[in-house]
């Protein structure tokens, strides 16, 4: 089942706003977590065809981030140097109380006319709560608050005299002012692939973000979410992360993937695969995010070798196609040196993409015909 076979596939990067690149790897990264790296990047990253940016958010170190800015002010930075990207922020219920974030990202909102969005991410990492002082409710019941944090961000936003009177949060007759600029509010993204995140998205959420993954397991995901949103009367869109690989030929790619692999930091790859044992994967149902991950997809934290997007330009725009085919809307990608090869991306796949879409889409005008 797909939703929006005819909309032009959209394309999002990672915000390299934590350290140490997107791969667990000692290869050498032409990536920076700098503001001014990251300025340059999505200043590239609109140009090249790329419609939103995605920020992390992390407070402590681990697999080779060390240091680690903040999601909502670096997402600000960006935004206040582009001019069309839009900037989706990271944010972690516990830390982030609904009222506060409802008012900083509406305020957001005006300062960039509209180009703030949300990731609400339900966390993974017991050792980040525990260092920080946080409660650490265990798996469904953090979805069961990342669902009334949402729930309660759309009243506030949509509602006047809002009241909500939720097991983790309680509003009495509160109005924000001003509203966002966008309407009806802030577009919501959600991290997670476990039973209770797809549950949440296909009751609140307006997009779904998941690890990489095949074509046929990603149906599997997709058409189990929309069915039951269908059910909910409500409709969720979907992104996949994917680690690109685009080089002028198949054996320079593979040979990269190869390299960043055999340069793995297999202690932090180690560590980071025992602490993802508290997400979805060791969940009763095991359909989480990592629940089938071996050592060598999680280099790429996010399972984005899965995705094979990894090859030339014509092959990777073929695959992205069939992503497409399977109800995927937007690409969430991971490169190993970020500016340079957003633009290559631009230059080289885009088009190509584009192009394979203007066929299909006449081909099935020629079939209604
Ligand atoms: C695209 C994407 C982005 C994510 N970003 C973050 C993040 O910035 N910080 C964080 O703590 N967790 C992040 N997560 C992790 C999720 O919030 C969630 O804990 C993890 O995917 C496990 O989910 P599951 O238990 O439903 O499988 C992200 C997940 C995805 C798929």
């Amino acid at each position: 089942m797909t939703q929006s076979k005819n909309e032009a596939i959209k394309f999002a990067y990672w915000v390299p706003n934590v350290s140490g690149g997107l791969v667990v790897s000692n290869i050498e990264q032409r990536t920076d977590w700098s503001y001014d790296y990251n300025v340059r990047l999505a200043q590239a990253a609109e140009k090249s065809g790329f419609e939103y940016a995605l920020t992390q958010i992390r407070f402590t170190a681990g697999y080779n981030a060390e240091n680690q800015h903040e999601s909502v002010s670096f997402s600000h930075g960006i935004l206040a140097k582009t001019e069309k990207l839009k900037v989706i922020a990271a944010i972690l219920p516990g830390p982030w109380k609904p009222a506060l974030a409802a008012k900083q990202l509406a305020t957001i909102d005006h300062l960039t006319n509209g180009r703030i969005a949300i990731n609400v991410v339900s966390g993974w990492f017991r050792g980040e709560f525990d260092a920080i002082g946080e409660e650490w409710p265990e798996h469904d019941q953090r979805y069961a608050r990342s669902e009334e944090f949402i729930t309660a961000l759309k009243g506030v936003w949509t509602q006047d005299h809002y009241s909500f009177d939720g097991k983790f949060y309680q509003f009495k007759d509160y109005t924000l002012s001003p509203k966002p600029v966008q309407k009806p509010h802030i577009e919501i993204f959600q991290g997670g692939s476990s039973r209770a995140a797809r549950d949440m998205a296909s009751r609140v959420s307006d997009w779904y973000f998941t690890n990489g993954n095949t074509p046929a397991e990603l149906k599997k995901q997709i058409d189990d979410i929309r069915e039951k949103a269908k059910a909910n009367n409500h409709e969720v869109k979907v992104g996949v992360n994917a680690f690109v690989i685009a080089r002028d030929t198949e054996e320079e790619a593979k040979r990269v993937l190869q390299e960043i692999i055999d340069g793995a930091n297999v202690e932090a790859v180690k560590a980071f695969g025992d602490a993802t044992r508290e997400a979805g994967a060791s969940t009763s149902e095991g359909e989480g995010n990592w629940a089938k991950s071996t050592f060598e997809d999680l280099v790429q934290y996010n399972d984005g070798f899965r995705t094979n997007l990894i090859g030339t330009p014509q092959q990777i725009a073929e695959r992205i196609v069939e992503l497409k085919s399977v109800g995927v809307d937007l690409v969430l990608s991971g490169f190993l040196h970020f500016i340079e090869e957003v633009e290559y991306f631009g230059e080289k796949v885009l088009p190509l993409v584009r192009e394979l879409e203007a066929a299909q889409a006449n081909q099935i005008t020629a079939k209604s015909a």
